[in-house]
């Protein structure tokens, strides 16, 4: 049955969050080098952007390189880098096709300049695109995104703008990367793992959590499709009861 019809467009989840894992294992199974399972991977961020932008998801995050990412031999670091470079190049066409605007979470200063700057144009160039964010983790971890956060905090006390008994979770979220997005509903990991790894530890607080063994190179849009059908089947309480949520 096409999965497309089991999905209720008004339960589409606002803000999906991928762990994209499995490139490296992708590559060994075939006898290829790593660097293969990433070129392989960019097929499945495209068709992935592609499905989220069809169903309507307001915002659409993906990890694509994590603080710990850096201590990977030099040469996959170099190859992700250009990765990144040529898919934004490729990609920009589809971002305003689809009025898809780009944004960044992480410490994207030390990226290499090359990925700064395409990244800076690609930016500017889709800032007023207004249906879908696509939102790219980079040189992301979230305990440095909560130091960070409790840095410029403090610092707003220290100089008076704010007081300690004005801090609550609005003034928390208003000071991470995630600033201006909405909490995450979804998170979405490939490849069997069944971890966090530092992503997005403060905006999971409420999602909904869905594993996969599918490895990210082999993930296309009939898996983010079957993955939405199984976030629609479940029920989101919040700490409530199911009798309070169907009233
Ligand atoms: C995890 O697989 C994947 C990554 C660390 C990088 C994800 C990057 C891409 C899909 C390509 C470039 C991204 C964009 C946004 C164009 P792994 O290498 O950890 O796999 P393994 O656990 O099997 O070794």
């Amino acid at each position: 049955m096409n999965l497309l019809n089991q999905i209720d467009p008004d339960k589409i989840p606002k803000h999906v969050a991928i762990i994209m894992d499995g490139n490296g294992r992708w590559a060994k199974q075939k006898g290829l080098m790593r660097v293969l399972g990433h070129r392989n991977g960019v097929k499945a961020v495209k068709q992935t952007i592609d499905a989220a932008s069809e169903l309507g998801v307001e915002v659409l995050t993906l990890y694509a390189f994590s603080t710990e990412n850096w201590s990977r031999p030099k040469t996959e670091v170099k190859a992700l880098m250009n990765l990144l470079v040529s898919s934004l190049k490729d990609e920009l066409d589809n971002f305003q096709k689809k009025n898809i605007r780009l944004q960044t979470i992480g410490q994207t200063e030390s990226l290499p300049k090359k990925a700064q700057k395409q990244l800076r144009e690609v930016i500017e160039l889709t800032k007023n695109n207004t249906s879908m964010v696509l939102n790219l983790a980079l040189s992301y971890g979230s305990r440095e995104e909560i130091v960070n956060t409790i840095k410029n905090i403090s610092k707003k006390v220290v100089n008076k703008q704010l007081l300690i008994e004005e801090i609550d979770e609005k003034i928390i979220n208003n000071h991470l990367y995630t600033f201006t997005l909405p909490d995450v509903d979804f998170l979405i990991r490939t490849s069997g793992e069944k971890r966090i790894s530092n992503f997005l530890l403060w905006q999971i607080a409420y999602a909904e959590f869905y594993f996969t063994d599918v490895l990210w190179p082999d993930f296309r849009k009939e898996d983010f499709f079957k993955a939405i059908v199984e976030y629609q089947n479940r029920e989101r309480r919040f700490g409530k009861t199911s009798e309070q949520i169907i009233k």
